[in-house]
């Protein structure tokens, strides 16, 4: 298995073009079975997750290809011969739960895997069973799939979230956009992957209000036709790479990314001493003091800060001067990270829910291993200012949502490279 080796030093200087979102992706994806017609989807990220997507709606009879170095992706669902979406894919990707909803709205029935781990009413597809199961769907659990049936079709209806999961919103919505009449969801996911993907839904015909709130109205159509749509910036990407410079020191343009995609997250990292500035390309941000302070976060729901952020934050406070509160309110047990960052030098104390990270004046390059997306990036970051080498192992969690890693972090002027196994 490759793994990447950093070699940390500093200062950076440059700049790093910042992909389109993965999870935008992810959802404007399913939205190509909502239509007979061709939809193309430009500002593409290039990763293994949306390989995983393309392969699971190339098994459902769609059409999905890549142009223009992988970056346009064209789909067509003009054909679709089943709506079965099977383990062997489905457990590769959580995110492919998101062709249920459009699967029975456009087919009448759909038959999709549980991820992995899963039981019906419990996380992590309750909230999205409990939201089609209002539209009219009838949905139970056979042989770890969710046999999902509306022969009559789908009726619109008010649903209110008992939490405000992205997922779920995500379903709901594009399901709703077929169903008879009105569908009001409360309490819905407020993040700009949603809005992305309402927009998008607009340029097909739906009629939908309300996005980016917590109150989402869509009035049903007959149909809905092909669009055009151009993926957001991935915030999360954004952020993290904004990090190198808080980390390493120096001065890192990150083009394409705006402040409202991440006001929460920069509000916490100026507190820490981080400078971040608006430019006519992007986000310019560059380290001010020689050592960063202390700062405490509390993960939450959009516009609060990301989830998806705090690994990555975790690392640059490992060092910053002081006493770090991190609260993780999403995800039970998402400090994997915390162990390897240790094992570099940090000091982290985890409590359930809570990690208290002491800053030390420098972590030292070790080999380290993670089991996730976020974390694995983390691991990367502190490797950037440490002491000496760090391998970290286990690189495809990061192919899965990182596009050339070692190539824009070179292009700045890390020592960064990947090493073939
Ligand atoms: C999406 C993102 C993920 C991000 C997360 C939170 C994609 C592809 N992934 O994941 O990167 O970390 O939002 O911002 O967009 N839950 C339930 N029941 C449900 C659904 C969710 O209990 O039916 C729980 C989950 O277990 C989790 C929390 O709600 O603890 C958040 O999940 P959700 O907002 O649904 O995240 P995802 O859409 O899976």
């Amino acid at each position: 298995m490759d793994s990447i080796v950093v070699t940390g030093g500093g200062p950076l200087k440059g700049e790093i073009p910042i992909a389109g979102a993965k999870n935008a992706c992810l959802a404007l994806m399913p939205a190509t079975i909502l239509s007979d017609e061709p939809l193309t989807l430009t500002n593409a990220p290039r990763l293994s997750d949306i390989k995983t997507m393309t392969t699971l709606l190339q098994s459902l009879g769609a059409e999905a290809s890549r142009l223009q170095d992988g970056q346009v992706l064209t789909m067509s669902s003009h054909a679709l011969t089943s709506a079965h979406a099977d383990y062997e894919i489905v457990r590769k990707m959580r995110a492919s739960n998101l062709v249920l909803g459009p699967l029975v709205a456009r087919m009448g029935h759909a038959e999709v895997s549980l991820p992995g781990g899963c039981a019906i009413g419990a996380r992590p597809m309750d909230l999205h069973i409990h939201g089609l199961e209002k539209l009219g769907a009838e949905i139970d659990l056979r042989d770890g799939y969710l046999h999902a049936k509306a022969p009559k079709g789908l009726k619109g209806a008010m649903i209110d979230l008992d939490f405000a999961s992205v997922g779920a919103t995500e379903n709901i919505v594009m399901a709703a956009t077929l169903a008879k009449g009105t569908t009001v969801i409360t309490n819905a996911a407020r993040e700009p992957e949603i809005v992305d993907l309402v927009r998008c839904l607009r340029a097909m015909g739906a009629q939908i209000e309300g996005e980016g709130s917590d109150r989402i109205e869509v009035q049903g159509v007959d149909r809905l036709s092909g669009a055009t749509h151009r993926v957001v910036t991935d915030r999360i990407e954004l952020g993290t790479y904004m990090l190198a410079p808080a980390i390493a020191g120096g001065e890192v343009e990150c083009l394409g990314g705006t402040l409202e995609l991440v006001q929460s997250f920069v509000d916490r990292i100026e507190r820490a001493g981080v400078s971040v500035k608006e430019t006519s390309r992007g986000l310019m941000v560059s380290r001010t003091s020689e050592r960063l302070s202390a700062v405490d976060v509390t993960t939450e729901p959009f516009p609060g800060f990301p989830t998806d952020l705090q690994a990555q934050l975790m690392a640059m406070l490992c060092t910053a001067d002081g006493v770090s509160t991190l609260n993780e309110t999403i995800f039970e047990n998402r400090f994997m990270h915390a162990p390897e960052l240790t094992r570099m030098g940090a000091e982290i104390d985890v409590q359930g829910g809570t990690a208290t990270v002491t800053g030390v004046e420098k972590l030292r390059g070790a080999p380290v291993m993670a089991t996730d997306l976020r974390a694995s990036v983390s691991l990367i970051l502190a490797g950037l200012a440490a002491e000496g080498e760090t391998v970290v192992s286990r690189v495809y969690h990061l192919d899965r949502g990182y596009e050339h890693v070692v190539r824009k972090l070179e292009h700045v002027g890390a020592r960064i490279e990947r090493v073939k196994a």
